[in-house]
């Protein structure tokens, strides 16, 4: 079957099924070109909720998938593959993390999505790269908080809010294998570039960068700006809407890999639209979450979504 074939097949089970796709900015161009959304962590959350589809298909990674189902439990969430993690969420196990947070027992628990569900239960409130200063800033200052599990992005947060936090180690295996020097030289070969980075990179990085946000906040700086090229600090995938949205303008990926003149997430590249057409034809695989995680997990979550909102 060719790829037209496989991009039939799926709006014809989209259409049968009354199913939406929501694809992350991080995934490959051809599955954001078929899918019904393309977001940042925090859009794909609020339309996940807000979709009147029977299924949701979230092309993305499982921690998306959850946040989706977390919101929606009535409707059935599939992924294209189970596998298809995330080194911040793999490295802060919820058991490690209760035990973390218990040493800090009068702390406000700030936790970023990119966490399992079991993890988002045993927070006071979440929050996306794109909301994260303003849920910072709804937290009374005289509460000190604990931040996880992004270091990089708890350390930002640390210095636009001055705001003191306990900060999990953690980091995404894409952002911190950027290197200042690979941008320096970037810079020298094209000094007119704006460098545009996404908060989860080390200091050394963001301390080069023109502007820094979240995926959607990097994309529609890109739009607005008359700046004509730009070096872009963060997983690839991004340069696809980029480009889609600005073909007259020049943007130069970042490596973090001898092996490419790229930087990609090797869990966001696991989806494939074979995977996608199979996980639409068969309902499968689905995401669950057992409901005494799922009802602790939705409160942190629907308070992101309101103070994101007001
Ligand atoms: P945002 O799209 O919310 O900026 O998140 C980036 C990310 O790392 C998703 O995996
Ligand atoms: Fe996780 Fe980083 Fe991949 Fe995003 S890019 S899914 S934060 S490993």
């Amino acid at each position: 079957m060719n790829k037209e074939q496989i991009i039939e097949e799926i709006n014809s089970l989209k259409k049968v099924k009354n199913a939406s796709i929501l694809a992350h900015f991080y995934q490959d161009g051809d599955i954001q070109d078929i899918a019904d959304l393309v977001a940042d962590s925090l859009g794909l959350a609020q339309a996940g909720k807000n979709s009147t589809a029977n299924i949701l298909l979230i092309a993305g990674v499982h921690f998306m998938g959850e946040t989706a189902k977390i919101l929606s439990p009535e409707k059935t969430v599939l992924v294209p593959d189970l596998k298809a993690g995330c080194s911040l969420a793999d490295n802060c196990p919820a058991d490690k993390f209760s035990d973390f947070i218990s040493k800090y027992p009068d702390h406000e628990v700030v936790t970023y999505v990119n966490c399992s569900a079991a993890v988002k239960a045993l927070s006071t409130v979440l929050c996306t790269s794109s909301n994260a200063v303003k849920i910072i800033n709804s937290i009374t200052k005289d509460k000190p908080i604990i931040f996880a599990p992004d270091k990089h992005l708890g350390n930002y947060l640390k210095r636009i809010t001055g705001r003191e936090m306990i900060i999990w180690d953690g980091a995404c295996m894409v952002h911190e294998a950027f290197e200042a020097r690979t941008i320096i030289d970037l810079k020298r070969k094209h000094p007119e570039a704006i460098v545009l980075a996404h908060p989860e990179c080390p200091e050394v990085v963001l301390d080069l960068a023109d502007h820094i946000g979240s995926t959607s906040s990097l994309l529609n700086y890109s739009i607005k700006s008359d700046a004509e090229s730009y070096i872009v600090v963060t997983e690839s995938g991004i340069i696809h809407q980029m480009e889609k949205s600005s073909p007259n303008k020049k943007f130069i990926p970042v490596s973090n890999d001898k092996n490419c003149n790229c930087a990609e997430c090797p869990y966001m590249r696991l989806n494939t639209l074979e995977k996608i057409r199979d996980a639409l034809r068969f309902e499968e695989p689905k995401i669950e979450i057992p409901e005494e995680i799922r009802v602790k997990a939705v409160k942190p979550l629907e308070r992101m979504l309101e103070i994101s909102a007001s």
